[in-house]
């Protein structure tokens, strides 16, 4: 008998080879632009800017690992203690709200940028089992139109398919020099060689760490900022994505 079309197509009565589906079917993904690269290149200004101007979501994750350290600070957690750290990371949720972060329910933008969390967040951001207890939160920033992700691996670890990487990158001198400024704007002394020491120390870690560690994707694209004003990095990048 005559079986209608639409019968074939409900899988409870279809006895017919599976069909595969067509790649030309499927919804294109949400378009991602990752941006890796050390502290003090400007990644986290120019992160900001191209999700303005693009109308895209804003992923920090560095924010995100902040959160995660100053929750540990506050359980006073050993900061090696992975057991104890994932199963906090279960119990914590996590938002932002306009620049805004919050932990729980608390607001923790200005907690999560205090040297001491800076501290323990570089700790934590090394043990697998924090970098694995954040993965699924940090994708699910993916969301239409586009996403720009800030971080160290969102172009190798957390967005391999993005289709467009960048790497923004700058020499230490220049790095410390523009963290200086960041510190006397605060009122903060510092002293300049003193900065660029820390700058290629923490470069050297960041480079070597086991897991994750700070390097471009095979495919990203490398930019120096060292000699770019803000807009001539944006404007570069844009121009990328045009080609994408
Ligand atoms: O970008 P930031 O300075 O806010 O990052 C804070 C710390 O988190 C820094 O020690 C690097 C680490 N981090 C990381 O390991 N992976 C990321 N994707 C983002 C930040």
């Amino acid at each position: 008998m005559f079986q209608p079309y639409a019968v074939c197509l409900d899988m409870r009565y279809y006895s017919g080879p599976m069909a595969t589906p067509d790649r030309q079917d499927m919804p294109p993904p949400i378009p991602v632009i990752t941006l890796d690269g050390p502290a003090g290149s400007g990644k986290g200004t120019i992160a900001a800017l191209l999700a303005e101007r693009l109308g895209w979501w804003l992923l920090d994750s560095g924010a995100i690992y902040r959160v995660a350290a100053l929750a540990a600070l506050h359980r006073q957690l050993v900061l090696d203690d992975e057991q104890a750290l994932a199963a906090l990371l279960e119990s914590l949720q996590i938002r932002f709200e306009q620049g805004r972060a919050f932990c729980n329910g608390e607001e923790v933008t200005a907690a999560i940028r205090t040297p001491a969390c800076s501290d323990a967040t570089s700790r934590i951001s090394a043990l697998p089992a924090v970098r694995r207890g954040l993965l699924a939160l940090q994708r699910s920033f993916r969301q239409a139109p586009g996403l720009v992700a800030d971080g160290r691996d969102m172009g190798t670890v957390v967005f391999p398919d993005a289709g467009l990487k960048v790497f923004l990158t700058a020499s230490p001198e220049v790095r410390a020099q523009r963290r200086l400024k960041q510190l006397s704007e605060q009122g903060i002394g510092a002293n300049l060689s003193g900065l660029v020491q820390d700058m290629r120390a923490r470069d050297e870690r960041d480079a070597n760490r086991a897991i994750a560690p700070l390097r471009p994707a095979a495919d990203a694209v490398i930019i120096n900022s060292d000699t770019l004003a803000p807009e001539q990095v944006l404007e570069l990048i844009l121009s990328r994505q045009r080609e994408v």
